[in-house]
């Protein structure tokens, strides 16, 4: 079943696009499972449920054939799989096979599985999802600094040029998204980042997500062009790149 990783600078709207994109798959029928291996509770907070044992991405990670257990069930085809709010970050961490195994389950359990990967470098979970991933959508950020971003992880997107699907979320009303993209289109990865998507500004994005609404299918103009640019996401992932 396809796996879709979320990937980009700090700060580019990779969770936000995450949680959405979950949404929209889930709307048409899907069920489909979204991993966050953020060492802390970003998901539950933002879905506002309270994971506890025997819930939460590391009883998964070390009790192989738990996932059903330890998934959050959202609604009938929604389910998420995040850090328990009291999870320890410096305690035992998960290893390479553990990754692959809870992984290769969740694939083979649900329809669609998202990972929305941390953007540094040392975090297994993102790393092997990247690497398994029937599409990675990158997002090219909306500050000055995702150019050193692309530029410090060339190499590594580099590896993936056939499956990547550049996306431009314009999480700012004041930033030159054009320019941004002229300078990534002229990067030496290997990898031209030339937006296929741009999802458009959401005004009051964090208030709506602070009500734990989704952007996604939100009423007005701006919920409809943004609807629209997930929808166009989603005939992305679901069209069977590989
Ligand atoms: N289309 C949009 N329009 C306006 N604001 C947006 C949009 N998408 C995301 N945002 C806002 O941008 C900010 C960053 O989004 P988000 O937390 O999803 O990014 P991230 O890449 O997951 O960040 P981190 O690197 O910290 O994990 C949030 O305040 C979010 O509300
Ligand atoms: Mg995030």
């Amino acid at each position: 079943m396809p796996i879709t990783a979320i990937w980009g600078p700090p700060n580019s709207g990779k969770t936000t696009l995450a949680i959405d994109l979950a949404y929209a798959i889930s709307r048409r029928g899907k069920t489909v499972c979204l991993i966050s291996p953020e060492p802390f509770s970003e998901l539950s907070q933002i879905f506002s449920v309270k994971l506890i044992k025997p819930q939460g991405i590391e009883m998964a990670y070390h009790a192989p054939g738990s996932l059903k257990q330890a998934v959050f069930q959202i609604d009938s085809l929604l389910f998420i799989l995040a850090a328990q709010y009291f999870t320890d970050a410096f305690g035992d961490s998960e290893s390479l096979p553990e990754v692959k195994s809870l992984l290769s389950e969740a694939s083979a359990t649900f329809e669609h599985v998202i990972v929305d990967c941390p953007s540094t470098a040392n975090n297994t979970m993102a790393a092997w999802a990247i690497n398994q991933a029937t599409s990675v959508l990158l997002l090219t950020g909306f500050c000055s600094t995702a150019a050193a971003w692309y530029q410090a992880f060339n190499r590594a997107i580099g590896a993936f040029p056939m499956k990547a699907i550049p996306i431009c979320v314009q999480g700012s009303d004041s930033f030159d998204y054009r320019g941004l993209s002229s300078v990534l289109s002229n990067n030496n990865s290997g990898v031209k980042i030339s937006p296929k998507v741009w999802v458009p500004f959401f005004p009051g994005a964090e208030a709506v997500q602070r009500q734990r609404r989704t952007l996604y299918d939100y009423s007005g103009k701006a919920g409809k062009a943004y609807t629209a640019a997930i929808d166009e996401i989603c005939d992305e992932v679901q069209g069977g790149r590989a």
